[in-house]
């Protein structure tokens, strides 16, 4: 991102249920559309709604394709992230393209590995049109171990934590099976804070978790409000919000310093 980013970054936006993951990973990956790059979303929840963060009707996520099942990506397989982007994704009125990966239709349907599957395909492959890929990713730390990793080739997990202990044993946990996929970076962004004594929780007890923060958000009764209307996002950024994103970005890019390189080692 004309000199903020060098080479491609995936992130994948992980954390306890309902912290923040889906808000989250709609801000972040409209941060980076605002900043120029070309961003893919990949919505994992079987119940998505990071289509709503990104300015979409309930109609228009609805009538959103998505993405085969088990799909072979790569170089020697029947079809290129590439393709599947270009066939799948849809623009969404805040920038980023947005690609379903998971959505359940009907009850019954079976499990949603072979989605996974499909995801973790999508990651391996660097997109060469694309700058930035953040994957929202549904709750919980099993996609980390789940047919080796949905998120086995991301450059970085960002760990969305509210101030709560168990918000923060996951993230712990988090860390520790990133660790054995050998994913680099696990950062972690606070949300939610009421005032200092959360945010002084959060950046002590992160760190002590092994997970360094990269930001903290503060709990915003705007996203709440606008979660309640219809359409469901907050359509202006708040420059308060703009400077933790600002702020969030610049850490993450620090760490992962070296971004070409990175996928070249698994
Ligand atoms: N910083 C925040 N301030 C206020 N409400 C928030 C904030 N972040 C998320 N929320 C609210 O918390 C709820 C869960 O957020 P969501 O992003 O769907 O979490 P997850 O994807 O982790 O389940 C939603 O109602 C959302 O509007
Ligand atoms: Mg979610």
């Amino acid at each position: 991102v004309k000199g903020v980013l060098v080479g491609t970054l995936s992130i994948g936006v992980v954390g306890k249920g309902g912290v923040g993951k889906t808000t989250v990973s709609g801000l972040i990956a409209r941060a980076y559309a605002a900043r120029g790059a070309e961003v893919v979303a990949v919505d994992t929840d079987s119940n998505p709604n990071l289509g709503l963060s990104l300015g979409m009707s309930v109609a228009e996520v609805d009538a959103v394709p998505v993405l085969p099942r088990s799909l072979m990506v790569g170089s020697d397989a029947s079809t290129t992230a590439e393709a599947l982007v270009a066939e799948y994704g849809r623009p969404t009125p805040a920038g980023p393209v947005l690609v379903s990966a998971l959505r359940v239709a009907e009850a019954g349907a079976g499990c949603t590995c072979g989605g996974h599957a499909t995801v973790r395909g999508l990651l391996a492959e660097a997109l060469d049109r694309v700058d930035v890929t953040v994957v929202d990713m549904e709750a919980g730390i099993e996609h980390l171990s789940r047919a080796g990793g949905t998120l086995a080739y991301a450059d970085v997990l960002l760990v969305v934590c509210e101030p709560t202990r168990k918000a923060v044993v996951t993230a712990r946990r988090t860390a520790e099976l990133a660790a054995e996929l050998g994913i680099a970076h696990v950062l972690g962004l606070g949300n939610k804070t009421r005032g200092e004594d959360d945010e002084g929780f959060l950046r002590t007890a992160l760190p002590a978790a092994g997970v360094p923060v990269v930001a903290v958000l503060p709990w915003l009764p705007d996203v709440t409000e606008a979660d309640r209307a219809a359409g469901t996002t907050l359509l202006s950024v708040p420059p308060a919000v703009e400077a933790v994103l600002t702020e969030a970005l610049g850490a993450i890019e620090e760490r992962v310093a070296a971004p070409t390189g990175l996928r070249a080692g698994r």
